[in-house]
């Protein structure tokens, strides 16, 4: 039997299966038991969450024959049908590929026609911002009065590019990003269910990777499942997913942070060898030192399912660090992300901005740049000013003429 992807394969078919979008299912859940359907939803939300599936559960559960309370049976010819979106009467359509009035006026006419096998025509159209001015507007003349056996789901991850007058027209439903934990869970669950060994620090690099989207977790766990052959462990799943950088970005961080310029050089050669992306790079070290900021003021960490290797990484590096030169080396940072957008050159701007961090105590005077033991050359040293004979001199001899 040919591979079936883990997001298709384990795509919610109950409310109950639907994840971390409790708000959502409760309200469509009430809808269906005080028999209240409303003949247009637009369903919102960040990518891979769960509007899609939502609205094929919706679509099922008003049309199934054989209902497990409220929650379709998945076994009838209705379910089936939608299932296999073979169903006659609930008609998906893609809104970036059908995006013109023709398509939308043939739309008009179909809905007119009664439901073939079912009780309820459903629309689901995807991506709804996708519609042209002149498609909206037509689409609008058919919100306005609707076929009764005709419900629409418009799903979109744009709300704000949909036409006010559309929106007023639909109950709208807001879903969310998967909580991290949930999402770890659905993993856990998913790796027992296909029999598959796995160490859950691997599961956090992946769910801290996909921020809240669970067709990326399912997409990325599909990849190191397909490279690692047996267990989900660690190494791979780092290796796979980039977090090369991630490797290289702690080392580069902590050598800023102790000044240890001769390996600041050794990375920097080590990240142009291995053509590493400057952008990315940068974009951890600004993560890095936003997390060392939280660890020196409130002795806290703002991360997410903390890895054993990141903890150790922070652990080790709390006794070098001091909010004072965190600020200075933010700005660094920020500066240099906002120069590599603007400028090319980038290998030169990103080397002048790690040196420039790497020295700052040596910059601009900071206070605590002590209670670290290290770079000698490192410590700022107070500068003796020379007294300027010449001066004097020079009075002297103006006074003279
Ligand atoms: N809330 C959820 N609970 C469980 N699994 C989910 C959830 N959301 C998404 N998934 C998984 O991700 C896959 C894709 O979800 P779905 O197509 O419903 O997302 P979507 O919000 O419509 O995304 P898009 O905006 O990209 O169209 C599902 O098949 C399922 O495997
Ligand atoms: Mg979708
Ligand atoms: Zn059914």
């Amino acid at each position: 039997m040919s591979y079936i992807a883990l997001a298709r394969k384990y795509r919610p078919q109950r409310f109950d299966e639907l994840l971390s979008q409790e708000f959502v299912t409760k309200t469509l859940e009430n809808a269906l038991k005080m028999d209240r359907v409303s003949h247009a939803y637009l369903f919102t939300g960040p990518r891979g969450v769960g509007k899609t599936s939502a609205a094929r559960i919706f679509a099922k559960a008003i049309n199934c024959l054989n209902p497990d309370g409220i929650n379709p049976c998945n076994e009838c010819d209705n379910c089936k049908d939608i299932v296999s979106g073979t169903s006659l009467d609930v008609i998906e359509i893609d809104g970036a590929s059908n995006r013109g009035v023709d398509e939308i006026r043939s739309l008009r006419e179909a809905v007119q026609f009664i439901p073939i096998k079912s009780k309820f025509k459903v629309y689901i159209i995807d991506e709804v911002h996708m519609l042209t001015k002149e498609a909206f507007n037509a689409l609008l003349k058919t919100l306005e009065e609707p076929p009764k056996f005709v419900i629409f789901i418009f799903a979109t991850t744009e709300s704000n590019k949909v036409a006010p007058t559309i929106l007023s027209r639909c109950q709208r439903y807001d879903f969310k990003k998967i909580q991290a934990s949930v999402m770890k869970d659905n993993l856990i669950d998913i790796l027992n269910k296909e029999n598959i060994k796995f160490e859950e620090d691997a599961l956090n690099i992946i769910v801290r990777r996909s921020d809240g989207c669970m067709r990326d977790a399912l997409s990325l766990l599909d990849q190191v499942i397909a490279f690692t052959s047996g267990t989900v462990n660690i190494e791979d799943t780092s290796f796979l997913l980039g977090s090369l950088d991630t490797f290289i970005s702690q080392e580069l961080f902590e050598s800023i942070i102790k000044e240890d310029v001769d390996k600041v050089v050794t990375l920097i050669n080590k990240i142009t060898e291995q053509g590493l992306e400057y952008r990315t790079l940068n974009e951890s070290l600004i993560e890095h030192t936003r997390n060392s900021l939280f660890l020196v003021l409130s002795n806290t960490l703002p991360i997410e399912n903390l890895t054993a290797n990141e903890k150790e990484f922070y652990d080790n590096l709390k006794k070098f660090l001091s909010h004072q030169r965190l600020y200075a080396i933010f700005q660094i940072f920020i500066k240099l992300s906002q120069d590599l957008k603007y400028f090319d050159f980038h290998k030169y701007i990103f080397e002048f901005a790690i040196f420039k961090a790497s020295t700052i105590s040596q910059i601009i005077p900071i206070d605590h740049v002590a209670n670290y033991d290290i770079n000698p050359n490192a410590i700022v040293k107070k500068i003796e000013v020379p007294i300027i004979p010449i001066i004097n001199e020079d009075i002297e001899d103006k006074k003279k003429r």
